[in-house]
């Protein structure tokens, strides 16, 4: 099988690394890719987002498959332009990637499925979206309408904070913003393979979204994570698939845009049980890394599976019996302008560690950063204790310049602080 696996992250690199552990897939492109796909992948220069030039890529390698990374070529109509051609893909029609392209599309579909979800009013007067916040109780929840790379959302307890942020994003972003309640609990990243109908979850993770140790600072794109989760109430997997998947899933497909990909639901396990705080129509980053390190299922047949509608004739999935941690390597500034250029060493990996690049590049032959989540440091190992250990040692061995990583990925877990109320 050909494979065409699009996008340049951390996730991306997951992705190759698990298709090129799997015998179905003889030829494997990564585009644009970066300095870690090289070792399984071939590279090709293109904007994700252009869907003319994904078409004549897709063509000239006879791709089988071609795998959607990131949300900006979904939300962009890529997907529909390489169906249109007679290509099978991974990855959900733009139409479909509103489901988190647009907030306010996602809480008009859970609103129609009965999904429990934080109640939300949408604004676009900042003065109006000002005096609703006025009237509101703290924590305040202000998202921005529209794609923000994980950035387009302000948590806080202060009032004249929460109004900037509403003012600032309807300026800036245009659109709309949303603001609504806090939800209490531990947050969980429950992924599920869809094809339209057939809805498999995979195993459940946890995301470290702030910067620094102690969830404190700004938001991030992820700062590292960790699977399975042990504290989280056995039948809980099942229980999210079946009262908030599925039923999401069915709705898309009532509404005649079907959701055919990755269904990321970002949940917070409140004393009420699960509640949705976000929908993602793609892999999460970091999660995937951890996710896919465990998984033994060939990743080819699913994502095809997917891509053609055949979800339902698939087995159940099979993962190793172990945990995963992943820990984000970031750039000196992340997550505001990051520093770029600076040599990227790796010295040697214990076992059961790999490395995913994410913003990484090659200039004459060495290794140089080139975003601000430079790359991560996965451990799979036989408890989360020693996954937590490893993936600090194999950090150890990474060198670069004015790098900064969270001590505490997986931390509370090992510790078996986090619980779950109710
Ligand atoms: P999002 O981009 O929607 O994933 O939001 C980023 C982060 O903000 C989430 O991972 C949560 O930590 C936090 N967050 C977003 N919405 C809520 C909410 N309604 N209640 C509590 N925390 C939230
Ligand atoms: N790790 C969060 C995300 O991928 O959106």
């Amino acid at each position: 099988m050909n494979v065409v696996v699009l996008g340049s992250g951390g996730r991306e690199h997951a992705l190759v690394q698990a298709l090129s552990r799997d015998p179905a897939v003889t030829r494997l492109v990564c585009a644009p890719g970066n300095a870690g796909t090289v070792a399984q992948a071939e590279s090709r220069e293109l904007d994700p987002t252009d869907a003319a030039a994904v078409v004549d890529l897709a063509q000239d390698v006879a791709a089988d498959l071609v795998v959607i990374g990131p949300e900006s070529p979904l939300v962009a109509g890529v997907a529909d332009a390489l169906r249109d051609k007679g290509f099978a893909v991974f990855g959900p029609s733009a139409d479909a990637a509103r489901i988190e392209g647009s907030k306010s599309y996602a809480k008009d579909v859970m609103r129609a499925a009965r999904v429990p979800t934080a109640a939300a009013m949408v604004f676009d007067d900042d003065n109006d979206c000002a005096a609703y916040l006025a009237g509101a109780t703290p924590p305040y929840v202000v998202k921005a309408d529209g794609l923000a790379a994980g950035k387009g959302v302000h948590v806080g307890l202060d009032l004249a904070q929460a109004v900037d942020f509403a003012r600032d994003a309807l300026q800036a972003l245009g659109g709309r913003v949303v603001v609504e309640d806090y939800l209490d609990g531990p947050e969980v990243s429950l992924f599920a393979l869809s094809d339209g109908a057939t809805v498999v979850p995979l195993l459940p993770a946890q995301d470290f979204k702030r910067a620094y140790d102690g969830d404190e600072g700004p938001n991030t794109g992820g700062m590292g994570a960790y699977a399975p989760l042990a504290w989280l109430p056995p039948g809980m997997v099942d229980d999210i698939t079946a009262r908030i998947l599925q039923p999401v899933v069915d709705e898309m497909a009532a509404r005649g845009t079907p959701f055919s990909g990755l269904l990321y639901a970002g949940l917070a396990i409140t004393s009420s049980g699960p509640s949705v705080i976000e929908f993602n129509c793609r892999f999460g980053d970091p999660e995937t890394q951890a996710v896919l390190a465990l998984l033994e299922t060939p990743l080819s047949g699913l994502l095809m599976a997917c891509a053609t509608g055949r979800l339902s004739a698939v087995g159940p999935l099979t993962w190793q019996d172990a945990a995963a941690v992943t820990v984000v390597v970031a750039a000196d500034s992340y997550p505001n302008a990051p520093v770029t250029g600076d040599a990227v060493v790796i010295g040697g990996l214990p076992d059961g560690v790999t490395i995913q690049h994410a913003g990484t590049t090659t200039v004459d032959g060495r290794v140089v950063s080139s975003g601000g989540r430079v790359l991560a440091v996965t451990a799979v190992a036989p408890d989360l204790a020693a996954a937590r250990e490893r993936a600090y040692e194999g950090l150890a061995a990474v060198r670069l310049r004015g790098a900064h990583s969270r001590t505490d990925i997986a931390l509370r877990a090992v510790r078996g602080e986090v619980t779950v109320d109710g």
